[in-house]
């Protein structure tokens, strides 16, 4: 009798390892937009992806639109190990200590994705994701969206429009002082609360993609929206490194595939997708697109590049020449 039940106590105990075993490795992968835009959907491409790849041992749990943590806690959630994914914006890495990410900021820093790519594809884009590792993250890849309007309940044409606008921006050292140039008043506020800012009245105006305009459907609180393409918003999606680090190298090299396909098919999607947000915020005739005319886009430009020989010295002089270098973007000239 006794012998019995320490059998059976045996076979429980085994069965219980088994199923342990088994249980897969849960990646939880929080951001902050809707699941209908060029990040959220990579993110869910990548969790398929990544079961697909590791036949199930990985279980990619995606937490869209701040629903886990907004823009600042998500950070240290991940440095925490709370979270072990994330794809902030390249606005919101100097919390983490490297600010150097704000280069992707500089108003007309890229004409276009090609000379973006040129830089996130390149030896920069790699030597800024290296810069993580001392932190204890670790920067897997670079995700676009695109390039930004900006919107507001007046129109915004000419610099002097944009005098006395309390314009909400990212937590970025190189925003702020791209809002200061144009004569307005940046305020830094959560992804989460741009919306309810806007139509409240907290803030005037703001900027950001289309796909992000149109997916939090800040474009029923904005009268106008100025199709400027001033500056860049893309992502890094980075992990924390020890997680990363500490798992079976066979799940590592599967989860660096998905990885790599879901980059390409978030890299492929992003420009239709915020094309396709613009064209929908038009056709909803709730806010009036302006389209700059080249005179106009000229006094933006001249006002705007003046930021970054301001920023040489919080963002660094070299890496901003090295990609003026990469893009061959006249910037400096202007
Ligand atoms: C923002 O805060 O405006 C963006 O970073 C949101 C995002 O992640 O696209």
């Amino acid at each position: 009798m006794k012998r019995t039940s320490i059998l059976l106590g045996l076979v429980c105990l085994g069965l219980a390892f088994v199923a342990q075993a088994e249980e897969p490795i849960v990646i939880k992968f929080s951001h902050v937009v809707a699941s209908d835009t060029p990040k959220g959907k990579a993110a869910e491409h990548f969790a398929k992806v990544a079961s697909e790849k590791t036949k199930g041992r990985v279980k990619v749990e995606v937490y869209p639109n701040s629903t886990l943590y907004k823009d600042k806690e998500e950070v240290e959630a991940l440095q925490l190990g709370s979270v072990q994914m994330l794809a902030p914006s390249l606005a919101k890495f100097a919390p983490l200590g490297v600010k150097e990410f704000e280069v992707f900021d500089l108003p007309y820093i890229f004409d276009d994705y090609e000379q973006l790519h040129a830089v996130t594809e390149g030896p920069v884009g790699k030597s800024l994701l290296d810069k993580l590792g001392d932190k204890g993250i670790l920067g897997l890849a670079y995700w676009d969206n695109g390039f930004k309007v900006m919107s507001a309940n007046k129109p915004l044409r000419e610099v002097k429009d944009f005098r006395g606008q309390k314009m909400r921006i990212q937590s970025s050292k190189v925003l702020e002082a791209q809002m200061k140039a144009l004569g307005a008043s940046p305020q830094v506020m959560a992804f989460s609360e741009v919306y309810q800012a806007l139509q409240t009245g907290v803030v005037d105006g703001t900027e950001n993609p289309p796909s992000n305009l149109y997916t939090q459907k800040m474009y029923e609180v904005q009268k106008y929206v100025t199709h400027s393409n001033h500056g860049y918003l893309g992502y890094a999606v980075i992990v924390n490194k020890p997680f990363w680090e500490g798992l079976p190298a066979d799940i590592r090299k599967a989860l660096e595939e998905a990885m790599a396909e879901s980059t390409q098919y978030a890299n492929d999607i992003a420009k239709q997708e915020n094309d396709d947000s613009l064209a929908k915020v038009k056709a909803s005739g709730k806010s009036e697109i302006i389209e700059l005319t080249p005179e106009q886009k000229l006094a933006w430009k001249k006002r705007l590049v003046q930021v970054h020989k301001e920023m040489e010295g919080r963002i660094g002089k070299d890496l901003i020449e090295s990609i003026y270098k990469a893009t061959g973007c006249d910037c400096g000239k202007l």
